[in-house]
C-alpha cells in the first residue's frame, strides 16, 4: 500500500517537474513560427471595383484595431478590449513605410498572413483575425487596398511597440490559437439572389459576426465556425474602455433572449448605426455603416436558419433583476 502511495507521490512529483520543464519551454520560446505559406507569387491586378471594396472592408474589418486615431492612418496601437489576461498585445503599424509598415511584404505574403494567421518571417500572429472562408475577391480586394493611394495607408514612421502576450496567451498558441491552412479550391461570394447563403458568408467569412458572438474565442471552430461553441448564442467576453465586463448577444431567434421578436429594419439600424431601441450598444460591437442594407437583410434572413439558443447575456439578466 505504501508502496503504491510512494510510487503515486513519485509520479506526481514527475509530472510537476513536466509542467514546470512545459511552462519554462513556453515562456522562453514564445508565439511558435510556422513555414511561410506556400501562395505562388502573384501580382494582385488593380481595379476600381477592387479598390472600392477592399476600402470597405478596411473600414468595417480593419479600422476597429488598425486606425490610430491621432495618426488618422492604420499605425495601429494598444488593443484596449482585450482581456488582461492575455497580455498587452498592440495592431501594428500597416501603412506603406518600408520600415515600420508592410510595404516590402509581398501580394504573396499578405494572403497568407490574412488567410493563416503566418507572417512573412514565419511567426505567428496573435489576435490578429483570420479570412478563413473569405472569397478570392474579397482577399484581392483587401491586397489592392493597401497597396493603393487612401489616405490611411500613405507611409508613417510609426514603430510598432513588442508584443507582450501573457503566459496564457503563449500557452494558448500551443494549443487553441493556431494557424488556418489554406484553402483548397477558389472562394467565390454567393449571389444576392440566394440571401441565407449570402448572410451565411457574411457572418462566417467577410465580417466575423460568429467570432465575437459565439461563447468565446477559445473555443471558436476556425475551420467550421458552425461548430463554434454556442454558435451564435453570444456570451464571448469583453473588457469596455470604464473596466468593465462586456458580453456579446444572442443573435439567434429565441424569442425570450435572442432576437426571434426583431424586425428586419430594427437589426439592419442596429448593426449598422448601434441605433436599436431596447437597450444601449457599445464598443466592441463595431458599427458595420459601410454594410449595405441588402447584406444587412441577408444576414437576417440567414439568423432565421440558425439553431436557437436560450442564453441571457448577464448584463440582461442584471436589468431584469433591476426592474
Ligand atoms: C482584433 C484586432 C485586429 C483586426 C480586426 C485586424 N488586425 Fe491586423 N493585426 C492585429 C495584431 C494584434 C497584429 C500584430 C500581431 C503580432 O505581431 O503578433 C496584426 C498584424 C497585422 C499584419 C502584420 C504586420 C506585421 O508587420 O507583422 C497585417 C498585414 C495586418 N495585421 C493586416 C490587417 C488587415 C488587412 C486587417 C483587416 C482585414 C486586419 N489586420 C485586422 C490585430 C488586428
Ligand atoms: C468585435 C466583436 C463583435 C463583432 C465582430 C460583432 N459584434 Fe455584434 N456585438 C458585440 C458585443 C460585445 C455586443 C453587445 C454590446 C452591448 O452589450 O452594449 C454586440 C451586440 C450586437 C447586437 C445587439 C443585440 C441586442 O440584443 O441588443 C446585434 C444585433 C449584433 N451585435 C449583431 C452583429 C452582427 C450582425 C455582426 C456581424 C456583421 C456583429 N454583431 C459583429 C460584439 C461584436
Amino acid at each position: 500500500m505504501r508502496k503504491i502511495i510512494r510510487i503515486a507521490g513519485i509520479s506526481l512529483v514527475a509530472l510537476a517537474v513536466l509542467a514546470g520543464i512545459g511552462a519554462l519551454f513556453i515562456s522562453v520560446r514564445g508565439v511558435p513560427s510556422y513555414a511561410v505559406p506556400a501562395i505562388p507569387p502573384r501580382a494582385v491586378a488593380v481595379t476600381p471595383a477592387r479598390l472600392a471594396q477592399g476600402e470597405k472592408l478596411a473600414v468595417a474589418m480593419c479600422a476597429d484595431c488598425h486606425l490610430n486615431k491621432s495618426t488618422r492612418s492604420l499605425t495601429g496601437g494598444l488593443l484596449a478590449d482585450l482581456p488582461p489576461q492575455f497580455g498587452r498585445l498592440y495592431a501594428t503599424n500597416i501603412t506603406q513605410d518600408p520600415t515600420h509598415g508592410i510595404s516590402r511584404w509581398t501580394d504573396a505574403e499578405l494572403i497568407g498572413l490574412l488567410r493563416t494567421g503566418i507572417g512573412r518571417d514565419g511567426r505567428y500572429r496573435l489576435i490578429m483575425p483570420k479570412f478563413v472562408h473569405m472569397s478570392d475577391e474579397d482577399i484581392n480586394s483587401l491586397v489592392v487596398f493597401l497597396r493603393s493611394n487612401h489616405a490611411w495607408v500613405q507611409p508613417k514612421a510609426v514603430v510598432s511597440p513588442p508584443q507582450q502576450p501573457s503566459f496564457l496567451a503563449k500557452a494558448l498558441t500551443y494549443t487553441v490559437m493556431k494557424p488556418a491552412p489554406l484553402p483548397t479550391q477558389a472562394i467565390v461570394e454567393p449571389p444576392a439572389s440566394d440571401p441565407v447563403a449570402l448572410g451565411h458568408y457574411l457572418v462566417t467569412a467577410r465580417y466575423l459576426c460568429y467570432d465575437c458572438h459565439s461563447q468565446s474565442f477559445q473555443t471558436n471552430n476556425e475551420l467550421e465556425p458552425e461548430k463554434s461553441k454556442g454558435y451564435l448564442g453570444g456570451g464571448n467576453e469583453f473588457i469596455s474602455t470604464d473596466g468593465s465586463t462586456i458580453t456579446s448577444r444572442n443573435l439567434t431567434m429565441d424569442s425570450e433572449t435572442g432576437l426571434g421578436d426583431w424586425t428586419a429594419e430594427e437589426f439592419t439600424r442596429t448593426v449598422k448605426y448601434g441605433l436599436s431601441t431596447r437597450r444601449p450598444v457599445r464598443a466592441p460591437m463595431p458599427r458595420f455603416s459601410v454594410m449595405s442594407d441588402e447584406e444587412a437583410r441577408a444576414i437576417f434572413a440567414y439568423l432565421q436558419t440558425v439553431p436557437k439558443i436560450k442564453a441571457e447575456a448577464p448584463e440582461a439578466q442584471a436589468t431584469v433583476a433591476a426592474r
